[in-house]
């Protein structure tokens, strides 16, 4: 229509307003999300609800790290840093307690109450749909909050019925988000969970990690993340030294 004269002016004034419309919809959609994702209070817990003092872990011959100190005060935020390979996965599956460390011990401290994402999703059971393994994390939640958590993790009619083992990376990662969600942990440990995140999702997880007023433990690769974040310290990893942030540990986040 635009080649010809009469027709030029119909056609720039059908775009516009077809643009108009679909901006709108997406400012909409957008904010109907944001809105609704957000990590409930973190249950009651003492000063220093996780505690790892000296822990080594070797494989055969191969030692990951050896003596990690390590004191999560309630509420405080650190960042788990090293390269592929040097242990962070390892770190957060002892800290977690479904790996036992070779030297040292981690201490649960009074109310302790963990939120483990799993950079793999082993945490989910892969048998059982995902309505199922939002009741096993939370089988005291009632179903209606449990489906409105899944519809703002956008599992919604049928998809709540397929097992956990056919789900996509980025649902599998949204599915074991959302069951963090129904948790009321006061200490999340987080295993890169913005990766296979479509922008759309990884903007609310950050946002609901900003207001999250409980500890975390965060490891990624993802700078967005880190600021979100804003943590006071950093682990770095296989060494176990740990540092106060600064911003120049930023650039080390997707290097490393
Ligand atoms: N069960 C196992 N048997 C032998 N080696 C293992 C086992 N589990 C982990 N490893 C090795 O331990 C090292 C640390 O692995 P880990 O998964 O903790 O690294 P990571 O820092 O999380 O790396 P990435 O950034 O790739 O996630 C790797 O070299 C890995 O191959
Ligand atoms: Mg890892």
């Amino acid at each position: 229509m635009r080649a010809k004269a009469t027709k030029t002016v119909a056609a720039q004034n059908m775009a516009r307003r077809a643009e108009k419309l679909l901006s709108g919809l997406e400012q909409v959609r957008q904010s109907d999300k944001v809105a609704k994702l957000r990590f409930p209070d973190p249950a009651p817990c003492g000063k220093t609800p996780l505690t790892a003092a000296d822990l080594s872990k070797s494989y055969g011959s191969l030692e990951i790290f050896a003596g990690v100190d390590l004191a999560i005060d309630r509420g405080s935020r650190v960042v788990v840093l090293g390269l592929n390979g040097a242990g962070k996965t390892t770190l957060l599956r002892m800290l977690a307690g479904v790996e036992k460390p070779d030297t040292g011990e981690v201490i649960p401290g009074h109310g302790l109450k963990i939120g483990y994402y799993a950079q793999e999703h082993e945490t989910l059971d892969p048998e059982r749909t995902v309505l199922e393994n939002m009741r096993s994390s939370a089988p005291d939640t009632d179903l209606v909050q449990i489906r409105k958590i899944l519809g703002s993790f956008l599992f919604s009619g049928d998809d709540v019925d397929k097992p956990a083992g056919v789900l996509s990376g980025g649902e599998k990662t949204r599915l074991a988000l959302a069951s963090l969600v129904v948790s009321s942990a006061n200490v999340l440990l987080l295993d890169e969970p913005t990766n296979n995140l479509d922008p759309a999702s990884r903007e609310e997880i950050l946002g609901a990690l900003r207001e999250f007023s409980g500890a975390v433990v965060l490891v990624t690769h993802d700078e967005g993340a880190v600021d979100a974040l804003q943590p006071e310290r950093i682990i770095l990893l296989p060494d176990g030294v740990e540092d106060l942030w600064s911003p120049a540990y930023a650039d080390l986040v997707s290097l490393a």
